[in-house]
């Protein structure tokens, strides 16, 4: 009798394979990892897919999260990343797509471009049904990497743009009578960018980029004296640099706004 039975599959205990989606990204493996264990972007960079977001459980292993929909439909997902493999697998816990399974692998190409495969796996799906609900995932991850691709980029493009602005270090700046600034107005002072803006006949300056993961902030995101990051929705008081929206962060050492001596608008920045 041999030590091991090899037996074949059983009827419908496997999840269907119904498709595979395969693109190439021009990022590293490093923003690839960052996008995938950040659970927080979902309603806001894929506002088109998801409504909300609670996270269960989190840590380098992946995340847990309750989930609604754009239309309303509730599910429990977990991602879980194993780095060894270059892969993670996202299970639909609960919800309309329970059981369901997407398996995602990445090769990295060159050091900031990287080839991925990403397997769908569906549960109580027909033989002839396959490759139309297949298309379908293919569609959604298409729109959802188009998303990520973007904030991945922008991410890059800030994170290396900080090496170079260490070399400007304008401290101050006069910007001329204040009845003639064209606001809001982005301006660079100290090796960063910031945006002069007005709140309620009162000027403001903040960041352009967001002190989370430098998310890009403008005057469209000001509402009220209240800046919100369109990457995970943190919310900002311009004011007093505060973050109210309940995350450990703030705007950081905003520039002081004066009245220079000749009567024009001045910016210092912080030291
Ligand atoms: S980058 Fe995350 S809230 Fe701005
Ligand atoms: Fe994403």
């Amino acid at each position: 009798m041999p030590e091991h039975e090899i037996l074949p599959p059983f009827p419908g205990s496997a999840i269907p394979h119904v498709g595979t989606y395969r693109r190439v990204l021009p990022v590293s493996l490093e923003r690839m990892y960052e996008n995938t264990l950040d659970w927080e972007h979902l309603p806001y960079v894929h506002s088109s897919s998801f409504a909300r977001i609670d996270c269960e459980a989190e840590g380098p292993w992946g995340w847990r999260a309750a989930l609604v929909g754009a239309r309303g439909d509730a599910s429990v997902i977990e991602l879980r990343l194993d780095r060894a493999c270059r892969r993670w697998i996202t299970r639909n816990l609960s919800g309309p797509a329970a059981g369901a399974e997407i398996w995602t692998h990445v090769f990295p190409i060159e050091s900031r471009r990287v080839d991925i495969v990403v397997d769908f796996f569906v549960p109580g799906v027909a033989d002839e049904q396959r490759s139309r609900v297949g298309e379908a995932y293919a569609r959604l991850y298409e729109r959802l990497y188009d998303e990520d691709v973007a904030m991945m980029m922008g991410r890059q493009r800030q994170l290396d743009r900080r090496i170079d602005a260490i070399r400007d270090n304008e401290h101050e700046l006069e910007l001329g009578a204040r009845e003639d600034l064209r606001l809001p107005l982005a301006v660079n002072l100290g090796g960063r960018e910031y945006v002069l803006a007005e709140v309620q006949k009162d000027l403001v300056v903040f960041p352009r980029q967001c002190p989370h993961q430098l998310g890009p902030l403008d005057a469209q995101g000001l509402q009220d004296g209240i800046l919100t990051c369109p990457w995970h929705g943190y919310r900002f008081d311009v004011r007093s640099g505060e973050c109210v929206s309940g995350q450990r962060c703030r705007l950081d050492n905003l520039p002081e706004i004066r009245v220079g001596p000749s009567g024009g608008v001045v910016l210092s920045a912080a030291r």
